[in-house]
């Protein structure tokens, strides 16, 4: 390879986003993968390819070549001056040739018409109108030329013509060994430049975010529209075919070089807009012209061919149309990510950690533009999308539907999806299927992202992967709301799929007002494996732990818990409180929650939500009584809430009852006898903040349960007039994360964990505000081996509120041992759900024990890899393990859910250890129980069982290939083994710590 190839080679490497003008190409490249697309002849976006990373030089636009055209596919678009004969008026690049032509036309049709007057004037009309469209794109075709606007246009035209006869068009591309580099390659943003790269013609933005100003979602909103007649007059020598698809070395002299002055980082907008035209080439780069429905699209319009699921609904209030074709019109690539307002999203630490492009596009007749939003996480096979509408135009927008990407797939063999699927207390099943021909759609109506479905899906093509191997395409909304994943099989065997808000009830109303014209979509988080569905979710969980949830708690383990719902539901009060905390101190429990019951006439489901002050009967010294009384014991104090909701018999509903959702003079639909307040309103917001600041001001509070327990019916809120009426979910969710962000913003000391009736909102919406969510209500251990494993799809382990329970079990009446129940709980947050006054002294020994084991394993499992190992969905046990980052460390848990008698189980087959490190294999906490095979009986034995007798020494490849053997002998037996690597091996690491 020669020195500039080297080079080149090494830069794109490099995670970052890659515009390449000459073939209209964007490069996403994350840490190990590769998203590509191109802007077409037609100006859609067009889907290339995403999976690993490509050889840079070749030039990937030649997959569109497997688009086969089908006789009732529609092909591209055609003008209005195509149609009348007059397209060459369209080609003109000089003012004054276009209006000298613009006259002969006239003329001349006005001699040759045999219609006369009446043709020529339509031609004239025609004529005008093409002229202004083209002098003026995107700006009104109505207002009359101004002298100034000529006089820009004509300015830079001459700029221009300047430009083009310059020396320095003849500069090389390619990276030179003496430093000059010009290509047709801009680089990502955060490189610093490398000697020899100098932003070059390509080079079309660098900008940090935190110096853009709102308008940073898109490209430019002040900025002039581009596509003025004298950036198509691009230098750009003509072409024939084989330099429309050039390769690397295709002539120097393609690329204008364009002065460095052009681009203003400050202004954090395109200073001279034709540098941008001058750096791409529009020039046919298509073979044929195809449409819509044949190609893969990255965003997709209704009503002009593209048959699939669309990208986005519009009506406009005009005329009630619902065309609306888009075309890319500019780009920006930024250092760093843009965020969100006011919505959750990944997060990066510095503007080095990611690359963000921002494609505009734009409906030129009306003025609606899309700002498609890329981000690539340099650290993680992560890209980002989002989608912000802003109605530019004249009269109001209604959008229907809008996506937050649509991704489409070329043909396979078949497509598989996996998805979680559920209900109340048995959260998250993992399901795949086979896409057959049609739409499938995972959705949630309910207000909340729901026990039912999750926004997380996977998709495996042409063969379904395992854990371990296989191609893996993960989508999750960072969404707490209503949500829907649509993957649609077409005739062609592609696969679209469509990730956003679900359409099902939504409308958003664009006015044409600045404050109200804008739209934003939640954030889908776009993953990428080929090691499997394990090495999805690890990529997932790194960057959730790491970027999604709170700074503050990141890699933190949260204190030893003790909830008292299981404990005492409602009947609550200081002494029962007091008496449980003194109990739950003798096992070293570390902080005491106190759930529902403490405030209002809350006795039980009926009353008192809303009014969030202590129950003076209940609590007579307060919040702040028993906080401290808790705190005397030695543990710390957390409380309950649910702030979303109210009780009909509330002091709040009492004084306000057009708070709630509902439609005046309707019957209310209630749910736990309560109803949802209207958290689209400011001044409901504004109230429960105040009472909930009030709250956690009025005591030590250093932990905060953020329940809600119904979904929402009858969604009308009062406040609102008709047009708005079917923003009210997205409002209500947005209102939700606005009090959940003022919360943690003016507490951020204090350790939220959402909940939904157990697990009915465990979405990384959530997880941006609080680090932990409660997974489910069922908290029998066998059943959370299966709701916990399938979370972990998608979400870190660490994030899981997972507690040990009473047996019975109050949800399935299950018994199971201590050990199983504890094994699962410290493969999430660790707590406890019980009332410890009516444990035994050997029970409260036996709790401290797992509480000291947990210290030592938490770090694993708060910052290792996971694997899993067996899952409960396809056999009779599940099992994983936690591996250090440096693969020394590593702790293994396995559960068996159902014994089938006699039946053998396969060897536990070990994942993530480095193969020829030698390993010590230990087990933590032996079982107690044998089966005497001469009588059947089970016996008690003093001492323990353990499953290998002693410490083992194997490799890494032993413990991968050949396996642990493992005997469960009774239903919810359970296993949890240390590995460490051997000190003096390779490795110095102790045993767990
Ligand atoms: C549902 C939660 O999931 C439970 O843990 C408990 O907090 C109850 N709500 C209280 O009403």
């Amino acid at each position: 390879m020669n020195a500039s190839k080297q080079f080149k080679e090494s830069v794109h490497d490099q995670p970052g986003i890659y515009y390449d003008g000459q073939l209209r190409l964007f490069r996403l490249r994350c840490k190990n993968s590769l998203y590509a697309f191109r802007v077409d002849d037609a100006r859609n976006l067009e889907h290339l390819y995403w999976g690993p990373p490509l050889t840079h030089d070749d030039d990937i636009t030649y997959l569109i070549r497997s688009h086969v055209p089908a006789p009732f596919d529609p092909k591209g678009t055609v003008s209005v001056a195509k149609i009348m004969g007059l397209d060459e008026l369209a080609e003109i690049e000089d003012f004054q040739e276009l209006s000298d032509k613009w006259k002969i036309y006239t003329r001349q049709h006005d001699e040759d018409d045999p219609e006369g007057d009446k043709r020529s004037r339509r031609l004239e009309n025609a004529s005008w109108r093409i002229w202004h469209r083209e002098r003026n794109r995107g700006g009104d075709l109505s207002d009359p030329l101004s002298a100034d606007a000529v006089a820009d246009a004509l300015k830079l035209e001459k700029r221009r013509r300047e430009q083009s006869e310059s020396p320095a068009l003849d500069q090389p591309r390619e990276p030179m060994a003496n430093g000059a580099a010009q290509g047709r390659f801009s680089r990502p943003a955060h490189q610093p430049s490398a000697p020899g790269l100098k932003r070059g013609p390509g080079v079309v933005s660098m900008v940090n975010v935190a110096a853009l100003g709102r308008e940073s979602e898109f490209p430019s909103l002040t900025a002039p529209a581009l596509d003025t007649p004298h950036a198509r007059a691009s230098p750009l020598q003509p072409m024939d075919r084989k330099d429309r698809l050039p390769s690397s070395s295709s002539s120097p002299k393609m690329l204008p070089k364009v002065p460095s002055t052009i681009y203003s980082p400050l202004a954090g907008s395109f200073g001279d807009l034709t540098m941008q035209e001058q750096a791409t080439n529009w020039r046919e780069l298509d073979p044929e012209v195809l449409g819509k429905n044949t190609k893969l699209l990255e965003f997709s319009d209704q009503g002009t061919g593209d048959y699939r699921d669309p990208s986005f609904k519009v009506i406009f209030s005009k005329d009630g149309s619902s065309v609306c074709p888009i075309e890319y019109v500019r780009h920006r690539i930024v250092d760093g990510k843009v965020m969100p307002r006011r919505m959750p999203a990944l997060y990066t630490d510095s503007s080095e950690e990611a690359t963000t492009l921002i494609v505009e596009m734009e409906d030129r007749l009306t003025g609606l533009r899309f700002a498609l939003h890329y981000t690539v996480m340099h650290d993680y096979d992560i890209i980002t999308r989002r989608t912000v509408v802003v109605n530019s135009g004249k009269d109001p927008v209604t959008l229907n539907h809008i996506y937050s990407g649509t991704f489409d797939f070329d043909a396979e063999s078949q497509f598989y999806m996996t998805h979680l699927a559920g209900g109340w207390a048995r959260e998250r099943d993992v399901i795949t299927q086979k896409l057959e021909y049609g739409t499938n759609v995972v959705k949630s109506s309910r207000g909340a992202s729901s026990h039912q479905f999750n926004p997380h899906i996977v998709i495996h093509p042409g063969e379904e992967a395992t854990e371990d191997r296989g191609e893996c395409f993960g989508f999750t909304l960072v969404y707490s709301g209503n949500f829907a994943a649509s993957c649609e099989i077409t005739e062609y065997g592609r696969l679209r799929v469509n990730m956003g808000i679900n359409p099902e009830g939504f409308t958003w109303y664009l006015d044409t007002k600045r404050e109200t014209n804008t739209f934003r979509s939640p954030e889908v988080v776009m993953s990428y494996s080929n090691a499997g569905v394990g090495g999805l979710s690890r990529t997932l969980h790194r960057v959730f732990r790491e970027r999604l949830i709170p700074r503050q708690w990141r890699y933190k383990i949260p204190p030893v818990l003790i909830n008292t719902w299981e404990a005492a539901y409602f009947d609550v009060n200081h002494e029962i409180v007091v008496s449980i905390a003194s109990a739950a101190a003798k096992a070293d429990i570390e902080m005491l929650v106190l759930d529902d019951g403490w405030f209002g006439q809350r006795n039980d489901t009926r009353s008192g939500l809303g009014d969030w002050y202590p129950n003076l009967d209940k609590f007579p010294r307060g919040l702040k009584g028993i906080a401290r009384d808790v705190n005397q014991i030695g543990l710390k104090f957390g409380i309950w809430v649910e702030p979303e909701m109210v009780s009909m018999n509330s002091d709040l509903y009492r004084a306000h009852p057009e708070w709630c959702l509902c439609v005046p003079e309707r019957k209310l639909t209630t749910g736990r006898n309560q109803l949802v307040l209207d958290f689209s309103r400011k001044e409901v917001q504004d109230h429960i903040y105040n009472e909930l600041h009030k709250m956690l001001n009025s005591a030590n509070i250093e932990y905060v349960k953020w329940d809600m327990n119904r979904h929402l019916t009858e969604v009308f809120s009062q406040q609102w007039d008709r047009t708005r009426q079917g923003e009210i979910a997205h409002r209500f969710i947005l209102g939700v994360y606005e009090v959940f962000r003022r919360l943690t913003e003016a507490f951020p000391q204090v350790l939220f964990e959402s909940c939904s009736g157990g697990g009915g909102r465990f979405d990384a919406g959530f997880l941006y505000y609080s680090p932990q969510i409660w997974t489910s209500d069922n908290t029998d251990a066998l059943s959370r081996s299966a709701i916990q494993y399938g979370t972990s799809l998608a979400y870190p382990c660490s994030a899981m509120g997972a507690h040990v329970s009473t047996v019975p079990n109050h949800q399935t009446h299950r018994s199971t041992p201590m050990k199983t129940r504890s094994i699962v709980a410290m493969s999430g947050t660790f707590g406890y759900e019980l009332d410890p006054r009516t444990l035994t002294s050997d029970e409260i020994k036996e709790i401290k024990g797992y509480i000291e084991l947990q210290k030592r394993i938490a770090p694993l499992v708060y910052e290792g890899d996971m694997y899993r190992l067996w899952s409960p969905f396809k056999s009779n046990s599940a099992a994983w393990m936690f591996v250090s980052r440096d693969q020394k460390r590593a702790v293994v848990m396995g559960i068996n859910i159902r014994r089938i008698v006699g039946r053998l189980l396969p060897r536990l087959k070990l994942r993530g250890l480095c193969p020829n490190t030698k390993y010590e294999v230990e087990e933590l906490c032996p079982g107690t129980l044998m089966r005497n095979n001469d009588t059947g009986a089970i016996e008690h034995v003093i001492g323990g069982v353990y499953q290998y007798g002693e410490k083992l020494h194997m490799t890494g490849k032993t413990l991968q290939n050949a396996g642990l053997p493992v005997k469960f002998i009774f239903d919810a037996d359970s296993v949890l083994i240390a590995i460490s690597a051997v000190p003096g091996d390779q490795s110095s690491a102790s045993v767990l710590n």
